[in-house]
Order: C-alpha cells, then structure tokens, then sequence
C-alpha cells in the first residue's frame, strides 16, 4: 500500500454519509452476536491468535519501519550512557521490534548497540516462537516472551517501574473493553515515573469497521473476524479518558487519516487510525 498523501492529524471523529450510517445500521440487522458465542470467543482468545499464526507465519504483518518517523522517541538519545528499556506489548512476530534492533545495531560509534534493552511478549506462543527463531534475535539485546497482557504473568518478567517506553500497536483493539482498564494498569506499573506509552490502533469508523457484515458485531465497535480474532475501534476521547483515569498525562492522541492506494487492486483506500503518546504520571 503506497500512501497518497500526507496523513491528515485530528481529534475530531470522521462524519459519516448517509451511505456510512446505512452500512452501520445494517450491522445491526441480524442482533449482535450472542452471549455464549461472546464468551466462548473471550475464552478461546489465546487459541484462536495461536492458529492466526500457524495459518500466516510470519507473512501477515509488514514490518513497521514506519515507527521512528511517527515515534521520535525510539530515536532521541540525549547522552550515550546506559540503555534504554523498550517494552513491544503485543508484538506478534516483531514486526516492530526487529526493524529497530537492526537500525540500532549497525549504528557507529557510542550508540551501537547502546539504544534500547528490548521487552517483547505476545498471548500467541507460536508467535514468540517465531521471534526467538528470528536470526536478528540476540538474548543480550531482547527477551521474548509468552503472556497474557491482561493478567499479572508479565510481572514475572519484567521489574516494576523499570522500562522507558511502551509500544503497543493494533494490539488493544484486540482485547475486550472490560480488560482495557487492567492492561493500562499493568503497564503504568511496569514503567518509570515519566516513561512513555507510545499507542496506534484502528480509529472509529475506520474501513475495516464499516466493512463488517451483519452478525459480526460483538458490542458498539466490538466485531469478531471470520478467524475469531476481535477488532476494537477507538474514539479519541475514550482512549484520552482510558490512560487519564488510570496514571497517564495524554502528551498527544489524534486520529491518523490516511490515504493509501493499492497498487494490486487499483482502489484508494482512506483509513483512519488512532495514536497516542502518553506519559506516566509521577506517582
Ligand atoms: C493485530 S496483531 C498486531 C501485532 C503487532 N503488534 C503488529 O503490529 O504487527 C494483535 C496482537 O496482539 C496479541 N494479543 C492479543 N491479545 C493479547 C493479550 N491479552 N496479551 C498479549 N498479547 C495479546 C495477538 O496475539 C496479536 O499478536
């Protein structure tokens, strides 16, 4: 997907056309989707990224060489001395991670290999497979691990109060909302006071929101895929409430609206995301 033209920043959620308010209606058509199946979708949420992964491997996701330009912090050093501490929460195959320990690797002088100690975990254990058996994967410069983000297991792992910066991307919108709350906790307490949480996830009314059909639709903005994995699409106010309410000071959170065009298809593609910078309060 080649972008178009800039991405456009702004807090005010996309208004929708007449043809958009239908589509969404529709998916009403056919109820939501019913309790049990709800609940077993919940349960069966580690299996069911676990067979996402064995059917994709490592082909799904596109690396994220975007994340620098967007995030200056993965760059800003302001003195070479002790590494920084990254944590990738959600990281599938390390699609973010690697691009970053490459680039910081073939880096000269008192920056090389001097950046970031990285954290990397995902619920999939097939997927922190595939990040161990990387060839970029190197245990003095990451630690990959399975959990379930929305548990207390990662604080077996990593130090209360210890990590810089936070990298979660498109990975709460595949949480259920009821665990939002405990997944900002978890991570306020495993960073430094002032550490940063640096966040990008499916924006409300994004394409792929419109796109689902009737009998997909979990909850308002919930949906279940054909694979059941979930998709959550965020408003700006809701995500700014989120990280205010639980130790968070909202640094910057806007959608992104951005205009690719797919080359294979020919069509252009507007999507809407949502990113976040958010520091952890003091106390
Ligand atoms: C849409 S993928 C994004 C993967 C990666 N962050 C990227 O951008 O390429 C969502 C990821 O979140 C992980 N995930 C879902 N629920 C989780 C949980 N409760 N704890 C940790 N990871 C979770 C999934 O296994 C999956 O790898």
């Amino acid at each position: 997907m080649e972008p178009l033209e800039a991405d456009v920043f702004t807090t005010q959620a996309k208004e929708l056309s007449a043809v958009e308010k239908q589509k969404l209606e529709e998916q009403n058509k056919r109820g939501l989707v019913p309790e049990f199946k709800a609940n077993k979708l919940e349960i069966d949420a580690q299996r069911n990224w676990d067979i996402f992964y064995k059917r994709n491997e490592t082909r799904f996701f596109k690396d994220r060489h975007w994340t620098t330009r967007e995030f200056q912090e993965l760059l800003d050093q302001e003195e070479c001395h002790e590494k920084r501490t990254l944590f990738e929460v959600g990281c599938g195959v390390g699609n973010l991670v690697f691009p970053l320990l490459e680039e910081q690797t073939s880096e000269e002088g008192c920056f090389s290999n001097s950046r970031f100690f990285f954290y990397a975990c995902d619920f999939s254990p097939r997927a922190v497979e595939f990040v161990r058996s990387n060839p970029l994967y190197d245990p003095s410069q990451i630690s990959a691990f399975q959990c379930d983000i929305t548990t207390q297991q990662v604080h077996e792992h990593i130090p209360a109060s210890s990590v810089d910066i936070c990298t979660m991307i498109f990975v709460l919108s595949a949480i259920h909302p009821q665990k939002f709350i405990d997944v900002v906790q978890n991570l306020g307490k495993l960073l430094k006071p002032g550490g940063l949480l640096l966040f990008r996830d499916y924006g409300l009314y994004d394409m792929a929101q419109l796109r689902f059909k009737p009998g997909n639709k979990i909850a308002e903005n919930l949906y279940v895929r054909q694979d059941g994995t979930r998709s959550y699409f965020f408003s700006e106010k809701e995500v700014s409430k989120l990280f205010e309410e639980n130790g968070f000071e909202v640094i910057t959170n806007a959608y992104v609206h951005r205009r690719t065009l797919n080359l294979k298809e020919g069509v252009d593609v507007p999507r809407i995301f949502l990113q976040g910078k958010f520091r952890r309060k003091n106390q």
